[in-house]
């Protein structure tokens, strides 16, 4: 293997740029001439989209003083082209064109799909990254840019702390998690937060009025709920209705948290995290790997093959949902 290529895809995380300069200056180390792919998938397909180039050279310069920067130097995209056989021809073309004989990509789950799908297809050796601030990848404990959004909702769950002490409220907060509450359990916890609402375990209604009035009954004049984007009863806004009508006694408000906790400054333990994992990606393209996540299990780089971080569902922590309801008496 004489050259690779690195793209990051799907909602961008904190850390992926640490990830890139790590591929990029691990392959450069091992001899190997490193490619950039901008826009993910899209980019392969098309080469190029407006006036840039989307794919081009990079040296150890392209990466440098961008280890402490928020999203991706080398720019996202959700491609629905790459899900049709004919945008899968074009990005092969064009990886072709440019004797890119392995390639690493950097995402979460769709990601990893669409990798699969394209190596069964053309053969070109693809390992992958686990970057998502979801966290919700099978056979990684934790994924690049978790670290970074659960402190980000954590400093802003603290601030929110302020004002709902300040004014005798109930606040209920969404976080991010499409189809996963680690996100939320993580910032809940952090935040001192009452009660936590996440998609894999299944909540009821009763339960949340049931809790926050045994709080006011016992003079907590002000509580944070924290809920998950995916949860089933609801996003924030309509479970916060659904208690409003049923406590009248209750000062509710609702603050959705959305894209901040996508971007900012990677934390240190995620910057590590993405280097450690980045420059395995090129050993394992080395060692003649492709078709796996390169991840970390306690402490040790791992390879998990992609159809098994896809397939299997990441075990929620029952543990820390039970500790949540403790620490909140
Ligand atoms: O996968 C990361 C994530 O931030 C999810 O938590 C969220 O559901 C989704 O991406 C939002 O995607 P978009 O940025 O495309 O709206």
């Amino acid at each position: 293997m004489k050259t690779i290529a690195v793209f990051t895809s799907g909602g961008d995380a904190p850390g992926m740029n640490a990830c890139i300069r790590a591929v990029v200056r691990g392959a450069i180390y091992y001899n190997l001439r490193v490619f950039g792919i901008r826009r993910g998938y899209a980019g392969m397909i098309r080469g190029a989209v407006g006036r840039e180039e989307d794919i081009f050279e990079m040296t150890s310069k392209s990466v440098s003083n961008i280890i402490q920067r928020g999203g991706t130097i080398l720019k996202s995209s959700r491609s629905k082209e790459f899900m049709t056989p004919e945008g899968r021809a074009e990005a092969y073309e064009n990886l072709k064109k440019n004797n890119i004989e392995g390639v690493v990509a950097i995402g979460g789950n769709g990601t990893f799909t669409g990798a699969e799908i394209f190596h069964k297809e053309y053969g070109i050796p693809i390992v992958g990254a686990p970057g998502t601030i979801d966290n919700d990848l099978y056979g990684t404990d934790a994924t690049i840019g978790f670290d970074t959004a659960v402190n980000t909702a954590m400093e802003a769950i603290d601030k929110i702390r302020d004002t709902a002490g300040s004014h005798d409220r109930v606040f209920f907060v969404e976080v991010m998690g499409r189809d996963s509450g680690y996100l939320a359990i993580r910032s809940g916890i952090s935040g001192g937060a009452e009660l936590v609402l996440i998609p894999e375990k299944e909540d009821s209604i009763e339960n949340v009025i049931d809790t926050l009035r045994k709080g006011w009954q016992r003079q907590k004049t002000s509580s944070i709920v924290i809920v998950a984007e995916g949860e089933e009863l609801g996003n924030a806004n309509s479970v916060a209705h659904r208690v409003q009508q049923e406590l009248k006694e209750l000062d509710i408000r609702v603050t959705t948290l959305g894209h901040i906790q996508r971007g900012g400054t990677p934390t240190a333990l995620d910057r590590i995290r993405a280097s450690r994992i980045g420059l395995a990606c090129v050993e394992a393209l080395l060692a003649g790997k492709t078709n796996v996540m390169v991840g970390i299990h306690n402490h040790k780089i791992v390879h998990v093959p992609f159809w098994e971080t896809i397939q299997k569902k990441k075990p929620f922590q029952e543990d820390m949902l039970r500790m949540v309801e403790i620490l909140s008496i």
